[in-house]
């Protein structure tokens, strides 16, 4: 649809700042119960309020740059013209959460001057959703500014009380934290144990810095998401929450010198996006910051397919092989030959084992870590040269491997561990994709634990940021699929290179097996932050919930083994790894039957219930067929649902095939106790749900053959 023009007003409206009352002329633009307006103060500083259903949700708050070499690009300024345009269109995702998206916003372009010299000219362009607000700032081309240096980006969020807050601490290297539940004037980044990745130094110098995507909820209710969309060529903005006004301020992720971003005109920022409901639902719902990222790039999406994959994986993480071949590179036998330890996972008989079981099971993919030289010096070390991302150990059989696979339907996933060298996987990235179409490997995992090198330089910054997207792009010159581990946390790039399945980027399953784990309450506030730049190569479905970590036996999953099948719904992703070993699956087939059957890339999808840190009820219908699937789960509480089924398709009668925690199931005391019943179903069914203590339920809904009808018995 062609873009209208839209009405935009003026009216006077009063911006509290320093604290003295100034009248300031601000132009409001409405877009359902969301309200934006935007002016400038006496001193030409520019200044936004948001407000939902009437309600001040963004108190007027700052706008604006500090650049390098003293130029400020925060005040003096006057409005020298304003565009305004109104969007509604549909748009279809290669794979995602439902089948096609609506875009409809108003924008309003308010384009700045400086009143003296050097009359720096800055846009601030703003998007109005139905579900909130986007905003970015351009930089134009002008005679006074070509290359230019932030040192510090102003924008605020003031926000209006103390509102409950779903954190973690604003770490440049890393987002593999448990979140942290508490009111804004609680923030405290320090009082988490550091992460970063493996990396020494100062990674959290702002001790009140939070990441985004941060979701916060209002005493009176309202639920707010704050974060950024479309990150290219920028670094990640992080949040300084002071903690007595409320007020958050972008921390942008410092480069190896301090610096924040190198531009030139003409230049944008990423979009800092404001999602706003007062329902939990809806927040998950938004495709705000799916929308404000670009159409995709990539022409010929045919060979871009979500799946499920198991992995040569799981039995490292717990310490029952190793990625590594040898002890020490350096003792070498009298032939002059590596001298393997013998507890090397990678190995070819190994991987046939799994590539039996995955084509035994239906099961697209297989990934295989630690098949490649390097991996006895692979990390805190700081060593640039390690990875050749070509060279295999010599009991893995690449030729063989790929052989193999081929024979029996299965598709391997490449694994390109960095351990943060960055500037070597630059180097050598064209090699190893062109070894992943040799071999017809067609998605590949990085990863990037460690220290980044170039040495100094974030992994949330802007050099690694560029970095990322420069894998991606290469990777879809090669037709290959990506998954990033430790990655920058996503904002909405999928939409524009949907090569781009899946990263980490978030505190996975992994550290159930490696730490003390995760709390029931994760998977209940990843969606709500985590998810909501885009999906997460989360590595569910852990059937043997105790007793697997070598040498640690207390230690456990922090769930039940319906909540690990429930997680294939609630933690959306075109990318699911079936984690566990395959003699784990094999000991209970019966549940592992959920795995086998779940979609992984949908036409329609209703979140039915959620409440961030407590629970969550989704259900997801297949694409192009119409089978439903749904995941419930809880926190540490047991829980009671009650659901109307009206999402499924009026007048038919489905097999519902019910995958729950047992009578005594308890993540803690006896997590694998689940039952499986089955029932006829139809859209006006409502199906009681019991979840246990860290509990969940898992539904496949397939429309009944006239036999099941009579053989299986309705839901009352
Ligand atoms: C960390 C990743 O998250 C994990 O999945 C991987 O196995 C290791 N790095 C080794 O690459
Ligand atoms: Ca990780």
């Amino acid at each position: 649809m062609l873009p209208k023009r839209v009405l935009v007003y003026f009216l006077c409206f009063t911006i509290f700042s320093k604290g003295i009352a100034q009248e300031i002329k601000a132009t409001t633009a409405s877009m359902q119960k969301v309200h934006l307006a935007f002016g400038l103060e006496q001193d030409g500083v520019p200044k936004y309020a948001v407000y939902f259903s009437g309600k001040q949700v963004i108190k007027p708050s700052r706008l604006g740059f500090k650049l390098k070499e003293g130029i400020a690009l925060d005040s003096n300024f006057q409005i020298i013209k304003t565009d305004s345009v109104t969007v509604d269109e549909t748009w279809k995702p290669v794979w995602g959460e439902v089948n096609q998206i609506r875009n409809h916003y108003k924008q309003l372009t308010f384009s700045l001057q400086q009143k003296s010299a050097p009359n720096l000219l800055l846009n601030i362009v703003f998007r109005l959703f139905e579900d909130g607000v986007g905003f970015r700032y351009e930089f134009p081309i002008q005679s006074n500014l070509k290359f230019f240096v932030v040192s510090k980006e102003l924008t605020e969020f003031n926000l209006t009380g103390n509102h409950k807050t779903f954190w973690i601490p604003g770490d440049f290297d890393s987002n593999e934290y448990l979140y942290t539940t508490s009111q804004l004037s609680e923030v405290d980044a320090w009082k988490v144990p550091i992460i970063s990745n493996g990396t020494v130094g100062d990674n959290i110098p702002d001790q009140y810095a939070v990441q985004t995507p941060l979701m916060m909820k209002t005493s009176d209710g309202l639920y707010i998401n704050i974060h950024e969309a479309a990150l290219i060529n920028y670094p990640s903005m992080q949040l300084h929450v002071n903690r007595t006004t409320y007020g958050l301020s972008s921390n942008l992720v410092p480069d190896a010198v301090g610096n924040k971003a190198y531009l030139r005109t003409p230049a944008k920022t990423p979009w800092r996006t404001i999602i706003i409901s007062d329902k939990a639902t809806e927040i998950l719902a938004s495709k705000m910051i799916l929308n404000l990222n670009e159409p995709s790039k990539v022409k010929d999406v045919s060979w871009i397919k979500p799946m499920k994959y198991i992995g040569v994986w799981w039995e490292m993480q717990i310490g029952k092989s190793s990625w590594d071949y040898t002890a020490n590179v350096d003792s070498l036998s009298p032939a002059g030959k590596l001298i393997p330890h013998g507890r090397h996972g990678a190995n070819t008989a190994n991987v046939k084992r799994y590539i039996d079981f995955a084509a035994k099971h239906g099961i697209k993919g297989l990934l295989v870590e630690g098949w490649n030289t390097g991996w006895e010096e692979w990390t805190g070390i700081y060593k640039e040269e390690n990875f050749d991302f070509v060279t295999p150990y010599p009991d893995f059989d690449i030729a063989e491997i790929a052989r193999y696979s081929k024979q029996k339907g299965v598709q391997m996933i490449m694994h390109n561990e960095t351990g943060g060298s960055a500037t070597n996987y630059d180097r050598r990235m064209d090699t190893a994709f062109r070894l992943m179409n040799k071999f017809g490997y067609n998605s590949v995992k990085t990863g990037y634990v460690g220290q980044i090198i170039p040495r100094g330089e974030h992994h949330d910054g802007q050099w690694m940021v560029n970095h990322y997207l420069r894998a991606a792009q290469k990777a879809a010159q090669y037709k290959v699929m990506i998954d990033m581990h430790e990655p920058m946390r996503p904002t909405g790039l999928h939409r524009t290179y949907p090569n781009f399945l899946a990263s980490e980027a978030g505190r996975g399953n992994e550290w159930n097996a490696f730490s003390e784990g995760s709390a029931p309450e994760h998977e209940t506030i990843l969606p709500f932050t985590r998810l909501m730049g885009g999906p997460m190569d989360y590595t569910p479905g852990i059937f043997k919930l105790r007793n697997y970590a070598t040498g640690a036996p207390d230690r456990q999953m922090h769930t039940t083994l319906a909540k690990q099948l429930a997680l294939y719904i609630t933690i959306c992703s075109p990318l699911q790894m079936a984690a566990d070993l395959p003699e784990n699956y094999e000991a209970h087939l019966d549940a592992f039957q959920f795995i086998k059957d779940v979609a992984v890339d949908w036409d329609d999808t209703k979140i039915l219930e959620a409440e961030p840190g407590d629970y969550l009820t989704i259900a997801r219908k297949e694409k192009g067929t119409s089978k439903w699937f749904l995941g419930a789960i809880t926190d540490e509480n047991s829980r009671s649902a009650s659901l109307p089924l009206s999402f499924l398709d009026k007048g038919k009668k489905y097999v519902a095939t019910v995958y729950s925690d047992g009578k005594d199931a308890d993540w803690k005391s006896n997590p694998e106790d689940y039952k499986i019943e089955k029932f006829v179903v139809d859209s006006f069914t409502r199906l009681k749900l019991n979840l246990a203590n860290g509990g969940g339920a898992a539904i496949s809904f397939v429309p009944a053959l006239a036999s099941q009808l009579k053989e299986i018995k309705s839901y009352k």
